[in-house]
C-alpha cells in the first residue's frame, strides 16, 4: 500500500515543497474549500490558479477519478505548479498556461468552477466569466473569493492625507480610481449574473493585517509584490520618492499613535450556479 510508505523529509528539496501557498491566499482559500462541493469524478476548473494550491488541494480531496484543470497565463507560476505535481506525484491536475478568456475548453465539459482571488486580477473579467460559462455544464456550481473595496482603507486614508499635505491633489482622482478597482458585492454579483451565473449565497468576511509600522509594511516582500506597483502609479512618476517618504512618515506617525499599523481586509466568498439551460 503505497500511502503507508514513510515520507523522507530529509530528501533533497523536500522543504521547497512543504510550503504550499502564499500566506495571503490562505484565508480566502480556506473558506472556498469549506463551501465548494467535493465530488469524486467531477472535472473542476480553477481560474487564475497561480502556483496551484487550490487545484492540488481539490485534486487530492476529491480523489484520483477527479480532474482539476488549472488555468493561468503566468508561465513562472504554471512551471512551479508542474514541479509540485511531479514532486507530489499527483496525476489528476491538468495545467493550462492560458488566458482563461481563451482557454478553448469544450462546451459544457466542466462540473464546477473555482477561483481564489482571481476576479479582480483579470483585465477582462467579463470575457473570463463568459468562457467559464461556456465550459461549465448546465447547473454547474461556481465558487470564488475576492477582496473588496474598503481593502486596507486605513492605508488609503493616510495616502490621501499625504497627497493633500504635499499639494498633490492632482493625484486624488488616480487614488479614487485605484480604490474603486476592487469590486463590491454588488459589482461582483453583477459580473456573475451578466455571464449567466445565478448568485446563490454571499459570505462576507474581514480580517486584520497587522504591521509594526509603515516602514515594515512598505518593505514587506509580498506587499511589494502584490500592491506596491499600484501605489506607485497612484503617486505618479514625478516626486515619487518624496511622496513615499512622506507616506512612510505619516504611516509611522499613525502606528505610534495606535501602537501598531492595523489594516482591514474585507472580502467575500460568492457561490453561484450556471443557468440550467
Ligand atoms: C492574486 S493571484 C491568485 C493566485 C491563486 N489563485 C492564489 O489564490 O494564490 C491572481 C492570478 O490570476 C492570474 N490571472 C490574471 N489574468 C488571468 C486571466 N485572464 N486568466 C487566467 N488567470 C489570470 C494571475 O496570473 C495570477 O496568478
Amino acid at each position: 500500500v503505497t500511502y503507508l510508505q514513510d515520507i523522507d523529509t530529509e530528501k533533497r528539496g523536500f522543504g521547497t515543497f512543504y510550503d504550499e501557498l502564499p500566506l495571503w491566499s490562505a484565508p480566502f482559500g480556506l473558506l472556498l474549500l469549506e463551501r465548494v462541493p467535493l465530488r469524486r469524478g467531477w472535472t473542476y476548473l480553477d481560474v487564475g490558479a497561480g502556483t496551484g494550491f487550490l487545484s492540488l488541494e481539490l485534486a487530492q480531496r476529491c480523489g484520483p477519478e477527479t480532474t482539476v484543470i488549472a488555468v493561468d497565463p503566468w508561465g513562472r507560476a504554471t512551471a512551479r505548479l508542474r514541479e509540485k505535481i511531479a514532486r507530489l506525484g499527483i496525476g489528476n491536475v491538468r495545467v493550462l498556461e492560458a488566458d482563461a478568456a481563451e482557454m478553448g475548453l469544450p462546451d459544457a465539459s466542466v462540473d464546477a468552477v473555482v477561483s481564489n482571488l482571481g476576479i479582480n486580477n483579470f483585465e477582462n473579467a467579463g470575457a473570463v466569466l463568459a468562457a467559464c460559462h461556456r465550459a461549465a455544464r448546465p447547473g454547474a456550481p461556481l465558487c470564488l473569493t475576492t477582496n473588496l473595496t474598503g481593502h486596507m482603507s486605513e492605508f488609503y486614508d493616510v495616502f490621501r492625507e499625504t497627497l493633500v499635505e504635499l499639494g498633490r491633489t492632482d493625484r486624488l482622482a488616480s487614488l479614487d480610481a485605484h480604490i474603486a478597482r476592487r469590486g463590491t458585492v454588488l459589482s461582483v454579483s453583477r459580473l456573475l449574473e451578466d455571464a449567466g451565473f445565478g448568485v446563490e449565497s454571499v459570505h462576507e468576511r474581514a480580517f486584520p493585517m497587522r504591521f509594526a509600522d509603515g516602514s515594515a509594511l512598505l518593505r514587506h516582500a509580498f506587499v511589494r509584490l502584490g500592491f506596491l506597483s499600484g501605489w506607485k502609479s497612484v503617486a505618479g512618476p514625478e516626486s515619487l520618492e518624496v511622496t513615499f517618504q512622506a507616506l512612510e512618515g505619516n504611516l509611522n506617525a499613525r502606528a505610534r499613535r495606535d501602537g501598531e499599523l492595523g489594516l482591514t481586509i474585507p472580502w467575500v466568498c460568492v457561490e453561484a450556479r450556471r443557468s440550467a439551460a
